[in-house]
């Protein structure tokens, strides 16, 4: 172990200021990444002020459900809105509980209150993926779906969460706004539910603009997603098997209006031709800089092990596992205090907080009946949220930066960043206010 004086404490940054010019920070870093190819397809809409069709729409949907290997896709104007498009796509009700990671982006389950839905929040293990354990215990007689997020592209347990799916009788919808084109044993993610939706905003590595997906091999679900807010396609031109939906045509089921920008899937177009090669060279750079870091106290990286033929992809939002009981208990803030002193740029801590926590869910009288939006059309009282509050549960974790390709030299030295605080960490011990408390819990 090398005992360096941490740049916290004024030693010299692993990575010396100005190392990266402008220019090369932007094209490490950079989340969406445009060929002008795609700034002219997207010049071409606005000039030809096409936003509002859905030819260019429709072409995105094949491609890109040819690509996902689903027999249907179908976009939304964002991620949330396609997820809640397969809520009602599966009949998600008053009084249905749904079944979600508490460790997730709010969108995974928030459109569920909107069909007086029950949230019922599920632990995740040390990777932050549904803890299939714990998805057992929250199951109940008004249980309805099962939203598996493949979190920070870390694809779910699948085998397990699709055997307790089954057992059960459960509709799953898979979230892959994380995890885009990764594989869980060989099989591509969004591919195991009975609908997978994901988010292709700007941020994420697929990144369209404002968009939303979902996809699946089911007409009828499709035909469902289509009404709950595509009232230009819901007639008989789109929907030929669900009888249900016939005289109900040409007004959104779901009250929403959820085209998609043209925009935003003629940038979409483009970028599915380049997705795959870039998310390639993503994953060299990341195994480079997890390797790096192997073996070292109280850090982890969140990658899965390849040799099972399950992938990351997405990495939209890469983060390290943290493990505070292998480092005499330093917080995860001062951790990533000391990180960003080293590397120069903001390593946080937490990712998405817990959403049982919030108080929308906690607190909020959402649907005005006296009773939090979490339990406000339950007919149990769902699990007690302080069952995930344990010692034993608390999962920590801190963001790395996303390389978009392997700079050997670059990556070394940010990967030293992180071994030199985790190496030294006892010198931060003293000052660290948090340490009994390992940090916000739910960090
Ligand atoms: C896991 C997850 N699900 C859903 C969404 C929602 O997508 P959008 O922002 O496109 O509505 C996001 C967005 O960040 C997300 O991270």
């Amino acid at each position: 172990m090398s005992s360096e004086k941490l740049a916290i404490f004024g030693g010299e940054p692993a990575v010396p200021a100005g190392m990266l010019t402008p220019e090369k920070r932007d094209s490490l870093f950079r989340a969406m990444v445009l060929t002008k190819e795609a700034e002219d397809a997207a010049l071409e809409v606005i000039r030809n002020g096409d936003f509002s069709g859905t030819d260019i729409t429709m072409k995105f949907e094949k491609e890109f459900a040819a690509w996902q290997g689903a027999d249907y896709a179908l976009c939304y104007a964002n991620g949330t809105m396609s997820l809640a498009a397969a809520m009602f796509a599966l009949g998600l009700g008053e009084g249905d509980e749904i079944i979600c990671p508490t460790k997730t982006y709010w969108a995974s389950i928030s459109p569920a209150l909107g069909f007086g839905a029950v949230p019922v929040f599920c632990n995740v293990t040390d990777m932050l993926s549904m803890d299939p354990d714990d998805l057992e215990r929250c199951i109940g007689p008004r249980t309805k779906v099962i939203m598996v997020v493949h979190y920070l592209g870390y694809p779910c347990d699948m085998d397990r969460i699709m055997e307790i799916a089954r057992r059960h009788g459960l509709k799953v919808i898979e979230d892959v706004s994380h995890g885009q084109g990764g594989h869980y044993k060989g099989r591509k993610l969004g591919s195991f539910g009975d609908i997978a939706a994901m988010s292709l905003m700007s941020c994420k590595s697929f990144a369209a603009g404002e968009l939303g997906i979902l996809v699946t091999n089911d007409k009828k679900l499709w035909e469902h997603a289509v009404a709950y807010g595509h009232y230009d396609r819901n007639h008989e031109g789109f929907i030929t098997e669900s009888e249900d939906l016939n005289e109900y045509y040409h007004i959104p089921l779901g009250g929403v209006k959820g085209r998609a920008n043209q925009v935003c899937t003629a940038i979409a177009r483009d970028q599915l031709i380049h997705y795959e090669e870039r998310i390639r060279e993503i994953r060299r750079a990341m195994n480079r800089f997890w390797d790096l870091l192997d073996g070292l106290p109280g850090i982890r990286g969140i990658r899965v092990d390849e040799s099972t033929g399950s992938d990351m992809a997405g990495f939209y939002y890469p983060h390290g596992a943290y493990y505070p009981e292998q480092l005499d208990g330093l917080s995860v803030d001062r951790f990533c205090r000391a990180v960003t002193a080293e590397i120069g740029e903001t390593c946080r801590p937490g990712a998405n907080y817990c959403l049982h926590t919030h108080p929308l869910f906690k607190t909020f009288d959402w649907a005005h009946r006296g009773k939090p939006a979490r339990t406000a059309f339950a007919e149990r009282d769902v699990r007690p949220m302080d069952d995930l509050c344990e010692p034993s549960t608390r999962k920590y974790c801190f963001s790395v930066p996303r390389f978009n390709y392997l700079d050997e030299e670059v990556i070394e030295r940010y990967a030293a960043g992180y071994r030199k605080v985790a190496e030294n960490f006892r010198l931060l011990l003293d000052a660290d206010e948090k340490r009994e408390m390992g940090g916000a819990w739910h960090r």
